[in-house]
């Protein structure tokens, strides 16, 4: 991975090395057989072992980088917002790859340690102050990227999943509109479900084009899928 400065990974080696070993005690929930199943996958996920060779501080990186290597939104000097950023994959590649003259301006709800050149605020990204303090972080500066990994906590119900992200798309999306710069793009996750074609067609009122991906890195039996939106329309 190439970094600011050439230094390899953003994250650094040293935070990198402290993420290196997955063991039980990392899996959710414990030792039951769902963990068991957990930590199985994560020790044999190749993108695993690349995100902890990288310095990346999740696979989900991964998923960023292929985004942008077939749509390209990530571009030196751009301002990029980074919706539910935690633990900063994300914000680690748009860093990295935005540069010295771009921004990168990332909240969750979680803590996130923090990732050079990008400004982190801890918060749920629909309360007004988050909002404020987003919109203070960008100085002005209008955004060019608007992206959304966001995700709420699973239930197990793909229907009430799929609803939950949903409405965090919208909210996302509400946002996209209030700061984009003519031209920019939103990028965000959705879980499928049926209710994505309304809003890929809302999408294509906004932007000029918005198209599905699923990149490599996204697990195939996840009903994970992204949207990309390019070319907005102020
Ligand atoms: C899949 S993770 C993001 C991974 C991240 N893109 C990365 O590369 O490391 C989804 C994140 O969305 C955050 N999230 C969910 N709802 C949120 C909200 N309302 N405001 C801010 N963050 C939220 C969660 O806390 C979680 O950390």
């Amino acid at each position: 991975m190439k970094g600011h400065g050439g230094h390899r990974g953003i994250g650094g080696a040293a935070s990198s090395r402290r993420r290196a070993a997955v063991t039980l005690h990392d899996a959710p929930g414990g030792r039951s057989e769902a963990s068991r199943r957990w930590l199985r996958r994560q020790l044999n996920d190749p993108y695993v072992a690349a995100a902890r060779e990288s310095g990346f501080r999740s696979r989900a990186a991964f998923k960023l980088e292929q985004l942008n290597q077939k749509f390209r939104f990530l571009k030196p000097g751009l301002a990029v917002v980074d919706l539910g950023s935690a633990p900063g994959g994300w914000s680690q590649v748009a860093a990295q790859t935005v540069g010295p003259s771009g921004c990168v301006v990332a909240c969750d709800l979680l803590p996130m340690d923090p990732v050079p050149h990008v400004l982190f605020r801890q918060g749920d990204f629909t309360d007004e102050a988050t909002d404020v303090w987003v919109r203070e972080a960008l100085a002005g500066r209008a955004v060019d990227v608007v992206l959304s990994d966001m995700a709420p906590a699973t239930t197990g119900h793909p229907s009430v999943d799929h609803a939950r992200i949903l409405t965090l798309a919208e909210r996302a999306l509400a946002f996209a509109s209030a700061t984009l710069a003519p031209g920019g793009a939103f990028v965000t996750k959705l879980f499928q479900g049926g209710g994505e074609q309304a809003f890929v067609t809302l999408l294509r009122t906004h932007f000029q084009t918005a198209r599905y991906a699923k990149p490599a890195a996204s697990r195939s039996e996840s009903s994970e899928v992204y949207i990309v939106a390019q070319g907005f329309r102020a």
